[in-house]
């Protein structure tokens, strides 16, 4: 997302600063091309040096300076940004833009930029919430600036209250967010994600490895896309994507249950979860004691969640995934043809950087005409968004 972008990081005087440190190495590691501009005050708390380190490309800091402007003047600074990124704003640094002054090299570069600007405020509690303030974040906010909210927490004056700086990863979430095309605007999906937990006893489950980060992760860049994104999701340790409808189960039965009340209000069904098939026959009331040397557990099937959307369906696109650690076309086809799927996401979870429980995946898509398109191994993020691709152009033709 931010790979090949060029990000302009504009630091203003506070205590802050030292997190911009760790943003900007975020935003290098991201892939994106990064030119600092400090203020004065922002060069008192963190030197420009750890900043040019980390950026590799000089630190901007004087409107006047006949070097550095000959080097890459400010006007070309605000020309060739993709996105400029103020981190942390001063109340002084958003009370001059909302007036319009530029009398620094930081305020000039904002006011000549026509990148979008993300404002990211960090001060005093009190300062926070000063009338004079939230006056000038409205104006702001009214011509188009984006801003993001201060957090709670103990700050360094010693006060308590609104006013930290937001973690760097909420930044660039934030950033990604502004630079994403909406173009899932209007759909409606629904994804599943993470294991099914069925259980023996009050003390035992069956269940499997799923961690729930590639439905995550779909979830997370169908909304940064603009859809209205409902995730139904198993037992994870997750943090749930911003601005995404949650509904935890646990067995599959629950996610049956869920998933058929949420169907009808759907364009798009993306089944990322990996769903148990089997459950025990009786579920024990109490811990089951260790008696014999041998022991049989009878299962039953669990409803087959997919399978049923594939007969129920009507104008909803239906998207499953198919786990195999052998003949993963042959299984993926069957699955895809006998649940009447749009499409299939095929991964051969038995290879490294692929399936469970990793940042990666490797996984090609299959269609009931017969294509095969065969993707790389790349991170979950760019799997969704590449099944997101696919998909958008099925519900377009849908529409
Ligand atoms: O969660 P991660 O750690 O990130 O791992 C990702 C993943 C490996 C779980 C994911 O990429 C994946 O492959 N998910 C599907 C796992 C699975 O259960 O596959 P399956 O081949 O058993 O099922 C085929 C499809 O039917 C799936 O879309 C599944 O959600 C669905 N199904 C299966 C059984 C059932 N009772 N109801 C279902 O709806």
């Amino acid at each position: 997302m931010l790979k090949s972008k060029t990000i302009l990081l504009g630091v203003s005087g506070g205590i802050a600063v030292y997190k911009a440190v760790e943003l900007l190495r975020l935003l290098t590691k991201a892939g994106a091309t990064v030119h600092v501009v400090m203020t004065r005050s922002a060069c008192e708390f963190v030197t420009p040096l750890t900043f040019q380190t980390l950026s590799g490309h000089p630190v901007h800091t004087e409107l006047f300076n006949l070097y550095q402007e000959q080097e890459i003047g400010h006007i070309s600074l605000a020309d060739r940004a993709d996105l400029f990124i103020l981190a942390p704003a001063t109340a002084n640094l958003i009370g001059k833009i909302a007036q319009g002054l530029a009398d620094d090299l930081l305020t000039t570069t904002v006011m000549a930029t026509k990148a979008p600007v993300l404002i990211v405020p960090a001060m005093n509690t009190n300062m926070y919430e000063n009338p004079l303030y939230q006056r000038n974040e409205k104006a702001l906010r009214e011509v188009g600036y984006h801003l993001l909210d201060p957090v709670d927490g103990e700050l360094a004056c010693g006060w308590t209250g609104q006013g930290k700086m937001p973690d760097p990863q909420d930044i660039i979430a934030a950033a990604e967010d502004i630079l994403t095309s909406k173009d899932l605007t209007g759909c409606r999906i629904l994804v599943s994600a993470g294991p099914t937990r069925e259980e023996i006893d009050p003390v035992r489950y069956l269940t499997n490895y799923s961690s729930g980060r590639m439905g995550f992760a779909i979830a997370a860049a169908a909304r940064r896309r603009g859809a209205k994104v409902t995730l139904v999701a198993g037992p994870v340790q997750l943090t749930p994507p911003a601005e995404v409808e949650i509904l935890a189960v646990v067995s599959a039965q629950q996610m049956h249950d869920v998933i058929l009340d949420c169907f009808d209000a759907a364009d798009v069904v993306i089944k990322a979860a990996a769903v148990a098939d089997y459950r025990p026959q009786i579920r024990q009331q109490q811990k089951v004691k260790k008696m014999a040397d041998d022991m049989i557990l009878e299962l039953e099937k669990t409803p087959d969640i997919l399978a049923e959307l594939g007969r129920r369906k009507k104008r909803q696109i239906l998207v499953g995934f198919a786990a195999e650690t052998e003949k993963l076309l042959e299984h993926a086809t069957q699955k895809l043809i006998s649940k009447n799927l749009d499409m299939i996401v095929a991964n051969d979870v038995s290879a490294p950087g692929a399936g469970f429980d990793v940042d990666t995946n490797i996984v090609r898509f299959l269609y009931p005409d017969g294509r095969v398109e065969d993707l790389e191994l790349m991170s979950k993020t760019e799997v969704a968004d590449q099944l997101l691709d696919r998909v958008r152009l099925a519900w377009q033709k849908h529409e």
